[in-house]
């Protein structure tokens, strides 16, 4: 199996991938390979079949035909828990009554890490995504933006080799939109800083 720190290997990649619902062709012969440490977006009007392509890289969908491989591995009939993926849907989905570090911990919480390693984690991630101290607030006290980087925050949490975000930037102004843009990415870089300087 190849890194995802590896740039020299493709790490995901779809093969002859055909998505239907019924008779409706979602995606059709879809063939596309995402090297290790790339930033790739799927761009297109609403409709085209973006975050169905999302759910079958994240095993939310099986593909109706073809294959999904990550890592060099078929991930045919492999769950979504079950792969190095984590999806940031469209519409967030913060718990709204749990404290932003509590929504930040929530993949460690279902491992059973216990209360001090979730905070100290959470904290750690807050400093990340540039919201130091933030953690005790509630959801509905944070900003779109901010509650967009919580998301982001979140889905790292579970260190995830591919990270899949569904328009994390779409219900943001331009200015914000713009911003987080290369937030994103430098929070990509940093990231897989710290991953290569921790890998033996
Ligand atoms: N579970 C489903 N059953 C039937 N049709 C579906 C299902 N999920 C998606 N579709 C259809 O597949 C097509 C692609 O949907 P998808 O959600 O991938 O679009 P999208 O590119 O993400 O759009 P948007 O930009 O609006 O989010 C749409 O025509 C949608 O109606
Ligand atoms: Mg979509």
């Amino acid at each position: 199996m190849h890194t995802h720190r590896d740039r020299r290997f493709p790490y995901v990649e779809l093969k002859d991938v055909w998505i239907k619902f019924g008779d409706f062709v979602a995606a059709r012969d879809v063939n596309i390979t995402i090297q290790g440490g790339e930033f790739f977006s799927f761009l297109g009007p609403s409709g085209c079949g973006k975050t169905t392509l999302l759910r079958a890289v994240s095993g939310f969908l099986e593909p109706s035909e073809g294959v999904v491989n990550i890592g060099g591995q078929n991930m045919a009939g492999i769950g979504p828990n079950k792969r190095p993926t984590a999806l940031i849907f469209q519409n967030l989905a913060l718990f709204p009554l749990m404290a932003v570090w509590e929504n930040i911990a929530f993949a460690l919480e279902v491992r059973g890490v216990g209360k001090a390693g979730r905070r100290k984690k959470a904290d750690e991630l807050l400093e990340l995504i540039a919201l130091p101290d933030q953690g005790d607030k509630m959801v509905h006290e944070l900003s779109g933006g901010q509650k967009q980087r919580v998301a982001i925050a979140r889905a790292l949490a579970a260190e995830p080799e591919v990270l899949l975000l569904d328009e994390p930037l779409s219900a943001l102004d331009l200015k914000l939109r713009q911003h987080m843009r290369t937030e994103l990415r430098a929070i990509q870089q940093r990231v897989g800083i710290t991953c290569r300087t921790t890998w033996p």
